[in-house]
């Protein structure tokens, strides 16, 4: 055997053995790089005379041919394997069973959200919102709470860093703002349900520094409290879902309403651990409400003279509490999965009215 021949043997052997395509690449250059063995062979044919140039050149040029071309379909199948290897090691089985203890659940705060909204869209309210950093002025002076109101000292307020004009934000202590915010940007009528997270300092088993309250507002040119009573009564009957629905209206204060309403609804707690809704000789709390106070209307560039309408506040953790059976507004925080899956709800129920609000 030549030695043309011996080292074509081996350059092909080397080739058919490469595992990858680094491995295929330095063989390339030590074969057909500048200074590759196969460069060096050309190379020498300068060197030659003309009829040992005429002898080897179809040699040379043939080994160069042959390498060049085993070197490419080498790569080619190279390639087409890493692509196999990678296809079959990213295969999804989409016949395997979902693993449940992988499922994820809705928040019972996110599932009272849901389903107040679903509610009060079915009474023709619009959705509201506004940003958790509040101007104190949204937040408390047109609301009627000035700056040295006493109401002020109630909600301990969470304050931000001064501004340069020395003004401070707030975090919301309410979600009342959200009607200083529809007001100044829409015409009545209005119609609204304004639900998000509120802040206040304060923690212990019914009270989180962070929590949701929702907020109704409703204005226009003719309402009274009775659509306030009745408002409240449908929205209980379908959040509670039962048919008797008992409220009683207590006197209150509030320096955005005139006069102000705090609702409780009948319910029976002789059983500890238990409430039923509708019966039974206890009052639970709903929230505050009342007819916007006229000054508040004034100070949002609505005319109190034309225009009347309600507010109702309420939280919505506390709701959530009471329907869920849910005994410490603090675990609502804590990310415990063994809670989230106690309390949580199948990713894929939507609460609907027709649905059933909660199964
Ligand atoms: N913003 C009040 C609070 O958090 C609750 C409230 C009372 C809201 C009366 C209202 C209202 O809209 O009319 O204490």
């Amino acid at each position: 055997m030549t030695d043309i021949q011996s080292l074509e043997r081996d350059i092909l052997g080397a080739i058919a053995a490469a595992a990858d395509e680094p491995a295929l690449e330095q063989i390339r250059v030590a074969a057909l790089g500048k200074k590759g063995s196969i460069s060096e062979l050309l190379k020498s044919l300068g060197t030659m005379s003309a009829d040992e140039r005429k002898a080897n050149g179809p040699l040379f040029n043939g080994l160069r041919d042959a390498v060049a071309s085993a070197i490419a379909a080498r790569k080619t199948a190279l390639g087409d394997s890493a692509l196999d290897a990678r296809l079959a090691g990213e295969t999804v089985d989409v016949t395997l069973p979902p693993r449940p203890e992988n499922a994820g659940t809705i928040h019972p705060v996110s599932q009272v959200f849901d389903e107040i909204t679903t509610i009060l869209a079915d009474l023709g309210f619009a959705i509201a919102e506004g940003p958790d950093v509040e101007y104190d002025d949204y937040n408390f002076t047109k609301l009627n709470i000035p700056p040295d109101h006493p109401a002020r000292q109630m909600q301990d307020t969470f304050y931000l860093a001064e501004q340069t004009d020395g003004s401070r934000h707030i975090l919301r202590t309410h979600t009342s703002p959200v009607q200083v915010r529809t007001m100044l940007k829409q015409k009545p009528p209005i119609r609204v349900v304004a639900p998000g997270r509120t802040y206040r300092v304060d923690s212990d088993a019914t009270h989180s520094p962070m929590f949701h309250q929702f907020e109704l507002l409703v204005i226009d040119t003719d309402i009274h409290l009775g659509h306030l009573k009745w408002t409240i009564e449908e929205f209980c009957k379908a959040f509670f879902e039962i048919e008797n629905v008992e409220l009683r209206a207590r006197p209150s204060f509030f320096p955005f309403t005139e006069p102000s309403v705090e609702w409780d609804l009948r319910c029976d707690r002789s059983v500890p651990g238990k409430i039923v809704f509708g019966q039974g000789r206890d009052w639970l709390e709903l929230g505050g409400s009342g007819m916007v106070n006229p000054r508040v209307l004034a100070m949002c560039g609505i005319d109190p003279d034309v225009y009347q309408g309600f507010a109702f506040g309420g939280g919505i953790d506390r709701l959530g509490m009471l329907k869920y059976g849910i005994p410490d507004i603090r675990s609502f925080f804590e990310s415990d999965l063994r809670w989230l899956r106690h309390y949580g709800f199948a990713a894929l129920d939507m609460p609907s009215l027709d649905g059933g609000l909660s199964r």
